[in-house]
């Protein structure tokens, strides 16, 4: 057993969108519902956490848990450019207040794929007043995460970001496939910009919140002679946003899956390999791959592994892909890599992107009643919370 270094965050992450429900004012709400995308189904009331985020922390925190990473919603804190909601700000300063005194500490995402409708339609990230619009809102946000916030995340998977743009402007909507198309480069570089922005604003406000992004890593392996083609794959889709991410506080490693690249590009897993409900490549081991590469990329900057797990529902499986996917943290530790926590993806059954078929949740939700209830891998992985302790297998 690998015991946790010193102030480990343990814990889960969600999202706003995914789990709170008519999140109406947002650019995906309306992509839902505009008849024209191909998004499978809209998400609805979701979990209906924007109402029952105490009993989701309630039951994180009883499990074992320490960390709680969820974002706050731009839509609604700015529903109308330039207003912003008091009473949203109170809700979301509630919900900080409320982690804290659940013994949970929170990590706050300010931006989690989705924006407000007024600012998509104001031309999006490449609008040239994209990045002052965002760091008006994150500087609207400071109250919420001035005090008793220990990480805040300005951006979630900008790689992400880029790559749907990239879709957008072929015509393709909705979550891309692992692997990942080519991202737009007008977003990547408004994106990072926005990044900086974002993180001047919180340091000039809050010195002491530890800043970051979080960063999809798709874990690229080179086949026999493609390790340049898999470079050059690799350096816009990932690379340059772990770069991006040198002079951070921390970055977040964000893996689930594995994409081998072969000389013309990304090869499919083989036909017997062992698919998850996303049709992933079961997967485990990635997030080692994934903490090497971030570690040598960012040139040694801390990272928190802020999402990782698996859509099954065979949850005796996902508890065998974290039992492997930690003993892989734990060898990174051993290594030396300076790994400050480990968030799995996700607390709750959730809206993902599109569709509530691939489940991720430790925790499954009724979608009639709302009614929480824990999965075995929930209790197991909390535990090794009570203990402070990372599996050996
Ligand atoms: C995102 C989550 C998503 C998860 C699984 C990440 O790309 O940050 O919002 O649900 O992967 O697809």
């Amino acid at each position: 057993m690998t015991p946790f270094p010193e102030g480990f965050l343990w814990g889960a992450s969600t999202a706003a969108h995914q789990i709170e429900g008519n999140n109406t004012n947002s650019d995906w709400w309306h992509k839902e519902h505009d008849g024209l995308s191909r998004v499978r189904e809209p998400s609805l009331d979701a979990a209906d956490s924007y109402h029952r985020w105490r009993e989701d922390m309630d039951l994180l925190a009883g499990l074992g848990f320490t960390d709680y990473r969820f974002s706050v919603e731009w839509a609604r804190i700015e529903p109308a450019r330039g207003h912003f909601s008091r009473a949203e700000l109170a809700h979301y300063r509630r919900m900080v207040e409320g982690a804290a005194e659940r013994g949970l500490r929170p990590l706050v995402t300010l931006h989690h794929f989705t924006v407000p409708r007024w600012f998509e339609e104001g031309g999006g990230w490449t609008a040239p007043d994209a990045v002052e619009l965002f760091a008006r809102y994150v500087a609207a946000t400071v109250p919420v995460i001035a005090d008793g916030v220990g990480h805040v995340c300005t951006i979630n998977e900008p790689n992400m970001i880029a790559v749907m743009a990239g879709a957008a402007k072929r015509g393709d909507a909705g979550f891309p496939p692992a692997g990942l198309p080519n991202p737009d480069e007008e977003t990547t570089r408004v994106l990072i910009a926005a990044h900086r922005a974002a993180v001047k604003e919180i340091k000039a406000a809050a010195p002491g919140v530890r800043v970051g992004w979080t960063v999809a890593n798709q874990v690229y392996q080179a086949l026999p002679g493609a390790e340049e083609v898999t470079a050059a794959y690799r350096r816009p889709r990932e690379d340059v946003f772990i770069e991006a991410a040198r002079d951070d506080d921390w970055i977040g490693v964000q893996s689930y899956t594995r994409t081998r690249i072969g000389p013309d590009g990304p090869v499919p897993a083989p036909d017997d390999a062992e698919r998850t409900l996303t049709n992933w490549e079961y997967y485990p081991r990635a997030v080692g791959y994934a903490l090497r590469h971030t570690a040598d990329v960012s040139g040694g900057v801390p990272m928190i592994v802020t999402e990782n797990g698996i859509a099954t529902a065979d949850d005796s499986r996902r508890v065998d892909y974290y039992a492997e996917a930690l003993e892989e943290v734990a060898a990174a530790l051993d290594a030396g890599l300076d790994v400050r926590g480990y968030l799995a993806w996700s607390a709750l059954d959730n809206y993902e992107w599109g569709s509530y078929e691939p489940t991720f949740g430790l925790i499954s939700v009724d979608p009639a009643t709302f009614a929480r209830t824990p999965k075995p891998s929930a209790v197991w992985l909390g535990d090794l919370g009570f203990r402070r302790e990372l599996p050996r297998l």
